[in-house]
Formats: C-alpha cells, sequence, structure tokens
C-alpha cells in the first residue's frame, strides 16, 4: 500500500487524537488512504508514522469508516484556525477589531501581546464564542464555528474571571469537563489527580473554590482547562495572581505540556517575558490590529514597525529626518545635525520624519578614543548601573536623546559618570521607521 501524502486528492481526513499511553503521538487530522480503510468495525488502533517516531493511536472517526494499517501523514495543510476580515464592534460605533486576519497552526503556541485596549481578550473571547464577530468569519478547521456555542467548540478555557462552580469541590471542578464528556469513573479519577498534581494542588481536592486562595483558585481553573486534552486551549493571562515562583513552574509546565500533547495553545499575557519564553510566535497587536506575527527572535531583532520595536524589548529612540537614500539604508539626520546610517525598514523617502531604533547590546561604548568605523556619536555617560551580570549606562547625546547601553562584565572599560564615551551603532542594528 503507497503511502498517501498530506493534501493529496484521493486520500480522507478524519479526526485521530493521541491514545493514553502514547505520549509521543501528536493529536491531529491526519489523511487515510482510502483502500485501508476497514468498513463495519468500531474505533481501532492504527499504526501512524509521523515524524520519524512510530506510535500507535485511538481513532475517533467520523461517519461509519474506521481506517486500518498504514502510513498515515499529519495533514498540516489546513490551519486549525483561521479569522478571516473579523470585525468587531461592541457600542455599533467603533471597531476595536477593524479587521483581523490571523491563521493558528496547529500544535503552534500563539502568544497575543499587547497593550492594555488594544483587543487581546476580544479576540479570544470571538475565538471562545462568548463574543460573537460583528462581520467577518472564524473557521476551525476549514469550517466557520460562528453558531456553534461555546460548549460544543471543545477548547480548554482559562479567563481571568472565569469562575468555578461554587457548589462543586476542587476535584468535581477539575472532573467537570470529564463528566460532561461521561468518561469512565476511574480514568477520570486518574486524569484528576494528574490535572492537580500538574498544578501543585494534591490534597486540596475536598475543598470548596470559597475555600481557596485567588493563585489557587487560578490554578484549579488551569487544572481544568487541561484535564480533557482538548486540541486547543486558550489562556487569557491565565498566570496573572501567581507569585514569581509559582508563576515561573507553571510557565515551564504550560511549554511541557505543550510540547508532549502537541496541543494548540493560544495564549494572551502582557508580560514580555512570559510571551518570549513560551512562544512558538507572537502576534503583537495594537488598536486591535497586528503588528506584526511572527517567530520570538524575529520580533526582537527585526521588528517590522516603530511600534514593534518599542513594544518589545528595551530599546534608545533617536528622533529625526531621512536624508540620504542607499540600497535598503538611509540616513537618520539628528537635531543635532549629525547623522547615522541604518536599515530602511519602511521605505522612508527622503526628507521624512523617523525613527531610529537599537537594542541596548548592540550599541559599542569607547571610552579611550573614538573607534576608526563610522556611525560614531560621542556622548557623555549619565550613570552606570551594575546588574549582577552585566552594567547598563545611560549616556545622553549631544541632542539630549538618552541612549541605553548594555556592556558585558568581561569588557576592561570602567565606565563613570559624567564622562564623555563614543558609542558607535553599527548599522545593520540601527532599525530607521517612519
Ligand atoms: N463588553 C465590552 N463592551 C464595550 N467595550 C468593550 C467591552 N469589552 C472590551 N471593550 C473595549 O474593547 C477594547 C478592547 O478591549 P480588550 O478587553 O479586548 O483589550 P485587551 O487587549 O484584552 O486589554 P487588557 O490587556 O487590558 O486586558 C477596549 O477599548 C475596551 O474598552
Ligand atoms: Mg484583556
Amino acid at each position: 500500500m503507497r503511502p498517501i501524502q498530506s493534501g493529496e486528492p484521493g486520500g480522507d481526513s478524519i479526526q485521530a487524537r493521541r491514545s493514553p499511553g502514547y505520549p509521543t503521538q501528536a493529536s491531529g487530522r491526519y489523511l487515510f488512504p482510502r483502500s485501508s480503510w476497514h468498513t463495519g468495525i468500531g474505533p481501532s488502533v492504527v499504526r501512524a508514522e509521523i515524524n520519524e517516531g512510530v506510535a500507535a493511536t485511538r481513532v475517533l472517526h467520523r461517519g461509519r469508516i474506521t481506517p486500518g494499517h498504514g502510513r498515515l501523514y499529519l495533514d498540516n495543510t489546513q490551519a486549525l484556525v483561521t479569522f478571516v476580515g473579523v470585525q468587531k464592534t461592541y457600542d455599533g460605533t467603533t471597531l476595536v477589531v477593524p479587521d483581523l486576519n490571523l491563521e493558528i497552526q496547529r500544535g503552534e503556541f500563539l502568544t497575543l501581546l499587547g497593550p492594555s485596549g488594544s483587543g487581546k481578550t476580544t479576540c479570544l473571547m470571538m475565538l471562545a464564542g462568548f463574543e460573537s464577530p460583528t462581520a467577518g468569519e472564524i473557521l476551525l478547521d476549514g469550517q466557520p464555528i460562528s453558531r456553534t456555542p461555546p460548549h460544543k467548540r471543545n477548547f480548554g478555557v482559562v479567563f481571568q474571571n472565569y469562575a468555578l462552580f461554587p457548589h462543586l469541590t476542587i476535584a468535581e471542578n477539575v472532573a467537570y469537563p470529564l463528566t460532561v464528556r461521561k468518561v469512565a469513573k476511574d480514568e477520570c479519577t486518574r486524569l484528576v489527580a494528574r490535572a492537580l498534581n500538574m498544578v501543585r494542588l494534591e490534597g486540596l481536592d475536598a475543598r470548596y473554590p470559597g475555600q481557596l486562595s485567588g493563585g489557587q483558585q487560578q490554578r484549579v481553573a488551569l487544572a481544568r482547562a487541561l484535564v480533557f486534552d482538548p486540541q486547543l486551549v486558550l489562556m487569557d493571562e491565565p498566570l496573572g495572581a501567581l507569585d514569581k515562583q509559582l508563576r515561573e513552574h507553571m510557565q515551564i509546565e504550560l511549554k511541557e505540556l505543550h510540547r508532549k500533547l502537541g496541543v494548540t495553545f493560544v495564549y494572551v499575557t502582557h508580560d514580555q517575558g512570559e510571551a518570549l519564553t513560551m512562544s512558538d510566535r507572537v502576534a503583537v497587536f495594537n488598536d486591535g490590529r497586528i503588528q506584526m506575527i511572527d517567530t520570538v527572535e524575529k520580533l526582537y531583532e527585526t521588528p517590522s514597525n516603530r511600534f514593534v520595536a518599542g513594544f518589545v524589548g528595551d530599546s534608545t529612540l533617536l528622533r529625526g529626518q531621512c536624508g540620504t537614500i542607499s540600497a535598503g539604508q538611509c540616513e537618520i539626520v539628528l537635531p543635532s545635525g549629525e547623522s547615522l546610517t541604518g536599515v530602511n525598514v519602511n521605505a522612508a523617502a527622503s526628507g521624512a520624519r523617523v525613527f531610529g531604533s537599537i537594542r541596548p547590546e548592540r550599541i559599542e561604548a569607547h571610552f579611550d578614543a573614538a573607534p576608526a568605523a563610522g556611525n560614531v556619536m560621542s556622548a557623555i555617560v549619565k550613570d552606570v548601573i551594575y546588574f549582577g551580570d552585566h552594567l547598563r549606562l545611560r549616556c545622553t547625546l549631544p541632542d539630549e536623546t538618552e541612549a541605553k547601553v548594555r556592556m558585558a562584565l568581561t569588557s576592561n572599560a570602567q565606565p563613570q559618570a559624567g564622562k564623555p564615551v563614543w558609542l558607535r551603532f553599527p548599522n545593520p542594528h540601527l532599525r530607521i521607521y517612519t
């Protein structure tokens, strides 16, 4: 029998899910050759060769047909979730989400990051089904879900104020998604214990939510969202109420869970550190629009506009006018009359108002003499702060702009406040935006 490639005509797709005890198997949608189907048999175990690992998969099939043995390929061709031209207004006049187009890939950890009021929760609520789009459509596996109520979407959700059931014990709260799915009692007990263990709440299963602290309640909500191995988990600032240590523990747990189960996560946070450590991709929101969506590294190293450059990570911001333009680069002429050359990110025209941005670790500080290479400005060290593993300098440029410089402690230089310094801005790292 010939293996069938994902997306190949002649195959058909069914829903296949990881079977307990085979943790290497991702859940997902698989294509099966028609010739390998057995008919009339109940859900059966098939062998799946996914990437390099071979694992057995229990198949929860749609329709009457059950696949037999064969090579199966993960169908990665279609996004799990697609937002198509989604708009949202709450009051009928202001569009808090003007036009959202977004594809969420199967198995990815996607974080929505952005300032307060930028529309992150609104987007997550529309995906969860608690809010409906004013226009546009959200597709799950290519099918519109606007008419599917939240509880039928089969997502694990944790919202900031998503209450627990006060009249149910902790164990009953966590078991709730399993109960409605009619999971057998023994399996239910095992899964609840596993979930409570994960959020470090063992031993509290007989208590009621009112007898727990806010952070503990939040962890129960996390356990309840994950207990049934949902294909998609939506979380809105789920670790906000936890202390630093527990938050870091939960970040590692969530990331590990994501790696092990292949569950798709859509995660909202204000916390850049959290977004950068956990995510495969980050969507940076502002004014209801995605400003940039990419890997953490691209977001940090090559922001596509001024907002992203300023919002993600630390940087020095220079204001000026665009001077000479040449092959992907341009000059920024500062109010002091001095100029620097950098990457012309948004194709600024000569004479336009522009903003230069550079990360603190990319600026070179020279204390003895101006370096021979160009793109240098003289400055005065304003202050020096020890951070244990590095130094931070704040320097004042001739036009009073403050430049932030990060220096490794391995440097022999001994910077002192009030002394002159020459700052070099290597031009691949000085990015100029409109
Ligand atoms: N139920 C509502 N009725 C009216 N306006 C709303 C409602 N919910 C949100 N908004 C408005 O929609 C915009 C986006 O809000 P949203 O809650 O999506 O932002 P957010 O990015 O999640 O912010 P935060 O980081 O503060 O949670 C805001 O201007 C907000 O005031
Ligand atoms: Mg919010």
